[in-house]
């Protein structure tokens, strides 16, 4: 039977950023602050970390060493300075792939394996984790309060991840004055992942009523706030409302999957660099096209929520926030389709999505995608 599972402390709200201190103090004695390279030292949010922790008597030692997503080497790097300098909880402030390497780092510090061998499929083992509190500093991935991490890994067409009850960050502060400073293009391509987040969580197969109560608030935010945030990101109110739509949407994919844009999107990120936020938005339009029949009823409500119907209105966000809506305009050529179909086909997303995915469906979306 559906089990819903999500983290033990969720701290949200403008300013809860300052509970760092108290919150990690509760978990332990010196944390592993795992972070970005540049835009947190600009940003003053390292400096204001550290002093947050000291300030609540906890020792910290900085690992800054993410930029992009992570791969298995840095996550074996912090691996070894998180034992070394035996810190006994991890923090991951930032995007996406610092909370990601944080949450490899505190699942697996205590175990043998390369981190490789977990990015392969080997279980870590759920006993042996760190705790690890995750900030997020965009409104996007949701990576604060799912059990996976993203690694990359130079070989692979696929992406992969280390994934499991362990991985799940132990708390999450949401705090939406961390993503006022996220540049423009950021808050679209992040806003765009996590109302795909929503919308497919929505209409998965394993959706329960626990998650569309999540799952739908985050859409209905993310339709009505997102472009708000986009032209002016110092408006409060709709930083907040994507803050925590984000979330929202992080803990129904979690418990309830995501669907056939997902499993398309990673290809296309590994093969040709285009952020996963903007591979999703533009695939979007054409999995509601996809999905309408298997999940009526659901997008109907959507529609209600977004004033007009859901396919225009995502189209019309799109063009707002300056996202392109073909894939030429991000030069991925026709020529690589076929291949591009063979990579997305094993894809879990698939499986959830309403409709069941052939082959042929995931050709004929990247076609009237193709510009
Ligand atoms: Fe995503």
């Amino acid at each position: 039977m559906p089990t819903f599972s999500t983290v033990k402390q969720l701290v949200t709200g403008a300013g809860c950023f300052e509970q760092l201190g108290q919150l990690a103090r509760g978990l332990g004695r010196r944390a592993l602050v795992v972070t970005g390279k540049h835009a947190m030292k600009e940003a003053g949010v390292t400096d204001r970390a550290c002093n947050l922790l000291k300030a609540a008597g906890a020792e910290h030692v900085l690992f800054e060493q993410i930029g992009g997503e992570p791969t298995a080497a840095q996550v074996d790097a912090g691996r070894k300075m998180c034992a070394e300098t035996e810190c006994d909880m991890v923090v991951g402030i930032g995007g996406g792939s610092a909370m990601d390497a944080a949450k490899a780092i505190a699942a697996l510090v205590r175990s043998d394996a390369p981190t490789a061998e977990y990015v392969q499929g080997r279980k870590a083992d759920a006993d042996r984790v760190l705790p690890c509190i995750c900030a997020p500093t965009t409104s996007g991935t949701g990576a604060e309060v799912t059990p996976n991490a993203v690694i990359s890994h130079p070989a692979s067409t696929v992406k992969v991840s280390v994934r499991g009850r362990g991985v799940l960050p132990t708390a999450a502060l949401v705090d939406p004055d961390l993503t006022i400073t996220c540049p423009p293009g950021v808050t679209a391509a992040s806003g765009m992942d996590a109302l795909t987040h929503a919308i497919e969580a929505y209409v998965s197969i394993h959706a329960t009523p626990v998650t569309d109560a999540l799952s739908f608030h985050a859409a209905r935010l993310l339709l009505r706030n997102l472009p708000a945030a986009y032209a002016d990101g110092h408006d409060r109110a709709a930083r907040e409302a994507c803050s925590y739509a984000s979330t929202l949407a992080g803990i129904a994919l979690a418990n309830a999957r995501l669907g056939v844009i997902h499993g398309i999107a990673h290809p296309l990120g590994i093969r040709y660099h285009v952020p996963h936020g903007v591979c999703c938005g533009v695939l979007l339009p054409a999995s509601i096209r996809l999905n309408h029949a298997a999940a009526v009823e659901k997008y109907r409500w959507l529609s209600h929520v977004a004033g007009d119907d859901i396919e225009k209105a995502v189209e019309r966000m799109l063009d707002a926030m300056n996202v392109g809506r073909t894939l030429r305009e991000y030069n991925i050529p026709e020529r690589d389709f076929a291949a591009i179909t063979k990579e997305s086909m094993p894809s879990g997303s698939l499986k959830a999505n309403p409709k069941k995915v052939t082959e042929e469906d995931v050709f004929q979306i990247l076609r009237q995608v193709a510009g």
